[in-house]
């Protein structure tokens, strides 16, 4: 990419970086019990719940009859019931009860989102609903239990816009300087160019540093790291952390090891950065390693790692919308580093852009 095709540009607001069309991460599973639960996407405040069956529904948070949230209603078998004048209503969001009155008008409606549930995850599509393919929900295997990953979870409510932290997680240079303490990580991750591979809704970077400290595996020394993620649309982050004995990424002639490769150490963390609003966000994150190579105990060690290492970021990346907040007109200056960045967020422009023409680039509309 040369100097002047990652030109500064000037900013552009929050919501024209956000796809509408996409699913988003609104819970973990495991918030959403038998009472409804309150989230918020792209501004809209959202009541999660679950029918008796266990099917996930995600309504509006907001009751058609006098515009009390929903997610202090009950759950009813396969209805939930508005708790401030009874109104109840079906998975569809259709009104089918209305105490002490038979005619229900037809405007009685509160609104239903396309909703699935998957990988632990409740994802939500916030644009129209005609278009939501199932089909486009990233595939966060890892974070399936049967996959052998023993990942822990948690969240971070952010002040600051999510694309703010896509960035963050996207350039890995910043662990040479935020997280050296917590991660051990060297200036290397600065210095080395990663391999970077366009996806079709997103990007791939695949990076081998040698002789590195090895605080994360445990057991000291050095060793060859291998980093590999993938950022998908809208802000799901994959990452998986291989550690092998130093000579290793030399003898693989510096490609992806083959699983014949035995590592000393092998961690995932799967991550969600969504925008709950304007500036702020709601950051879902898992790390944990696999159990060929570690247990519950390693794990709970790599929570207690990341979240000093997620603080680090949050105090950063929160500091850096405040300037840019209290910046006129915000310009950047792109760096080698920021090759991905540029990457994903010109194919995030790319789709809000087709989101608003309705149709793609070439003009064509949509199917
Ligand atoms: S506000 Fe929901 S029933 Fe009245
Ligand atoms: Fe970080």
């Amino acid at each position: 990419m040369t100097a002047t095709s990652t030109a500064a540009t000037a900013r552009t607001t929050p919501q024209m970086n956000y796809v509408r069309n996409a699913w988003y991460v609104a819970a973990w599973s495991s918030d959403v019990g038998d009472t409804p639960f309150a989230a918020k996407v792209m501004g809209e405040p959202l009541a999660l719940w679950r029918k008796d069956d266990g099917a996930l529904v995600v309504f509006e948070d907001r009751c058609p009859h006098r515009l009390a949230p929903l997610s202090m209603g009950r759950c009813e078998g396969a209805r939930l019931r508005c708790m401030y004048h009874g109104l109840v209503f079906d998975e569809t969001g259709k009104c089918v009860e209305i105490p002490g009155q038979d005619m229900i008008p037809p405007a009685a409606k509160a609104r239903a989102y396309p909703a699935v549930e998957r990988h632990q995850w409740c994802w939500v599509w916030m644009g129209d609903p005609a278009k939501a393919d199932e089909s486009l929900i990233p595939n966060v295997w890892p974070l399936d239990p049967d996959q052998g990953w023993l990942l822990g979870t948690g969240i971070l409510d952010y002040q600051s816009e999510a694309r703010l932290i896509c960035d963050n997680l996207i350039d890995l240079s910043h662990l040479s300087y935020v997280h050296p303490a917590t991660f051990g990580t060297t200036e290397s991750w600065a210095t080395h160019s990663p391999k970077i591979t366009a996806l079709p809704r997103g990007v791939r970077y695949e990076l081998w540093l040698e002789d590195q400290p090895n605080m994360v595996g445990g057991g000291g020394g050095q060793v060859d790291p291998w980093t590999t993620y993938d950022m998908l649309v809208p802000g799901i982050f994959l990452l998986r952390n291989t550690i092998y004995p130093v000579g290793t990424a030399k003898a693989c002639n510096y490609e992806a090891p083959g699983e014949d490769v035995k590592p000393l150490f092998d961690a995932y963390t799967c991550q969600a950065a969504t925008p709950t609003g304007d500036r702020t966000a709601r950051y879902f994150y898992s790390w944990g390693p696999h159990s060929s190579v570690g247990n519950e105990e390693v794990r709970d060690h790599l929570m207690v790692m990341a979240r000093q290492a997620f603080a680090e970021d949050q105090a950063m990346i929160e500091g850096q919308q405040r300037v840019l907040d209290a910046t006129e007109d915000p310009r950047v200056i792109p760096t080698a580093a920021d090759r991905p960045v540029v990457m994903y967020n010109q194919l995030l422009a790319k789709l809000v852009r087709e989101e608003k023409s309705g149709g793609t680039e070439s003009g064509e509309a949509a199917a």
